[in-house]
This record gives C-alpha cells, structure tokens and sequence, in this order.
C-alpha cells in the first residue's frame, strides 16, 4: 500500500494547565510504496504511538493530511480499513473470554476470507510461532508470549497491505521475540505488505526493516535507509586487536590506538583505510592472537544523534 503523509501535525492539550500544548508530533513527510519496511524509533513519549494512531484513522491530525492509496483514513474508512492491520498494546482485538481459535474464526468472517486460505494461512502462522491452536483456555488466561502470538496471527490471518505495529515485541522472551519478527517478515515479504514497525529496540528493526525512521520529541531527526545509516558511520569502525601482553614502558606513539588492557588495544580505521594499512602499522613485533573488527551496531549511531540533538 502506498502511505503519503504532507506536513503532518498533532497538538495535545495539556490536561494539566490548560494554555500548555504537547507538540507530539511537529510535521511528518513521509512516502512508503507498496513492499516497504520501516522500523520507527524513539524514547518513550517521542511521538510514535501517536503517528500511528493517525496513520490508520483512530486518532484526528490538527493538520497536515494523510493518503493511503489515496484515500483518507479517517473519512474514507469504509473503503481503505479493511486494507490495514494495526496492532497496538493498547487495543486489544481478541475475544478474552474465548479460546483464541475463536477470534481467528470471527476475523476470517469479518474479513471474509476464503476458507482454504484461512486454514492454510492459520496452519502456516501457528507453525511458523510454535502457537497450538487447539488450546481451549480463554486468551486471559494465556502466558504472554501466547496473547502477542494471538494477537499477531489475528493481525496477519487478513493479509492485510498495510501493517501498523507499535511495540510488538514488548516484554517478550528472546524466543518468542524471534519467532514473531521472522514471522512477521515472511508475510510481509511474501505479500508485498508495507510495513510500519515501532520498537526501542533497534536489533528488532535491523532484523526486519529497510528503513529506519528517528524521531526525538516529536521532531523526525532521521529517516534513511538502514544501509546508509550504517555507512555513514563507517569510520567510525575499530578493529581490536589482542597481543601478548605489552610492558608500561613501551609508548604507542599512535593517537588513534588506544590501549584496553595490557594484551588489548584498538585502533580506529578510517572509512577509507584497509584493513592491511592497519597491519602495517602495528608497532609490535609480536605476534598475533587474536583480531576482530567491530562496526558500530545501530543503537550506538542513534545514541549518537540523541546526543547531537539533545
Ligand atoms: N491523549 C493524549 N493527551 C495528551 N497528551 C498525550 C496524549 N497521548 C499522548 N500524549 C503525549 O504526547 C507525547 C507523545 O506520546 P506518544 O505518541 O504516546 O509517544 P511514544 O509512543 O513515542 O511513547 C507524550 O508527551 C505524551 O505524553
Ligand atoms: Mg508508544
């Protein structure tokens, strides 16, 4: 689905004091095409939830305006909501009093989705997140791996062309986590859905998005690519080095090498340096023991530009 945002905007009263405005989100430009992948990061109370809210048409803008394959989603409801699945801590969309069976056979009359597809879809996402199905308890009483793994597969059963997730992963073990992000990014792919992904945390968004969105009180700081975020901070890679242990006495008369412990330093390379420039530079004639190259991973970039905008 293609997602066009121009110049949106959302204020909040302040429920304290009355004159005070939260600027949640300050002006918003964004274009996806059909297939797209964008994890959206911030600290809490940045702004995210908010623009998701009104990108699927739950929450008015003040201004600005929003298209989903050119429709509105807030006054062309009718025509473009089924299109969109959005997946929120808050709004839950299963039946708890009920097995969860049950909410995927309501979805699949909902949505009117063809019955042989929804088994296969149902047996494929079950599969894929280690979910049994025949579980009769009601959802309330599910662990919460499980309710996220419901909620996930009650999101995808509609195969829907615009994904909205806000922090599906919160709160869930490393084993579910993988499961449902490389669930989630197998849909997606296999059906060219656009995908809007919320996370703090990045090793979730490096594993499934291409782009990478930033957005630090309400202002969006950054969106590029993933590839290009981390090329632009390729010098800022290191490569250490560990040796046999060096005495004090010795000096490094190179400023870019620094010393971790007496068998560990590390040197910084330059986006343009080789790695072989670097061995011709190392002041000892001692062997080797070990030697690894470490790139700056994405949550020490955007600590980075936290830090350049704060
Ligand atoms: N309904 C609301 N009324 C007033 N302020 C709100 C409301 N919802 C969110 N906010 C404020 O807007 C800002 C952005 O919130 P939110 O979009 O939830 O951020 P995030 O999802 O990044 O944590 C925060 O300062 C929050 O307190
Ligand atoms: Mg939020």
């Amino acid at each position: 689905m293609k997602v066009q945002t121009k110049d949106l905007r959302k204020v909040y009263k302040d429920k304290g004091s009355k004159d005070k405005e939260i600027v949640a989100l300050s002006s918003l430009n964004l274009e996806l095409n059909a297939g797209d992948s964008l994890g959206y990061i911030g600290l809490n109370g940045s702004g995210k939830s908010t623009t998701l809210k009104m990108l699927v048409g739950v929450l008015a803008p003040t201004s600005g305006t929003i298209l989903l394959n050119g429709y509105n989603p807030l006054t062309d409801r009718k025509k473009i909501s089924h299109r969109v699945g959005y997946l929120s801590p808050l709004k839950s969309q299963l039946w708890w009093d009920l097995p969860p069976i049950n909410t995927f056979r309501m979805i699949s009359l909902i949505y009117k989705i063809p019955k042989k597809q929804w088994k296969s879809d149902l047996d494929y996402l079950s599969d894929k997140l280690s979910f049994d199905i025949n579980n009769k308890n009601p959802i309330r009483t599910l662990s919460t791996g499980n309710r996220v793994k419901s909620e996930i597969i009650s999101t995808l059963l509609p195969r829907p062309d615009l994904l909205v997730l806000d922090e599906p992963t919160l709160g869930l073990d490393i084993v579910s986590r993988v499961s449902i992000l490389e669930t989630i990014s197998d849909m997606q792919r296999k059906y060219g859905m656009t995908l809007i992904f919320t996370s703090h945390d990045l090793e979730d968004v490096e594993t499934i998005c291409d782009q990478i969105m930033i957005i630090d009180s309400g202002n969006i700081i950054e969106h590029s690519t993933v590839k290009e975020i981390k090329s632009k901070y390729r010098e800022k890679r290191k490569i250490r080095i560990e040796h046999a242990p060096i005495s004090h006495h010795e000096t490094l008369d190179d400023s870019k090498i620094s010393l971790v412990s007496e068998s560990v330093f590390e040197y910084e390379i330059g986006a343009k340096e080789s790695i072989s420039d670097l061995v011709k530079l190392i002041p000892f004639g001692r062997e080797i023991v070990d030697m690894k190259i470490e790139s700056p991973c994405l949550s020490d970039i955007v600590l980075d530009m936290h830090k350049k905008h704060g």
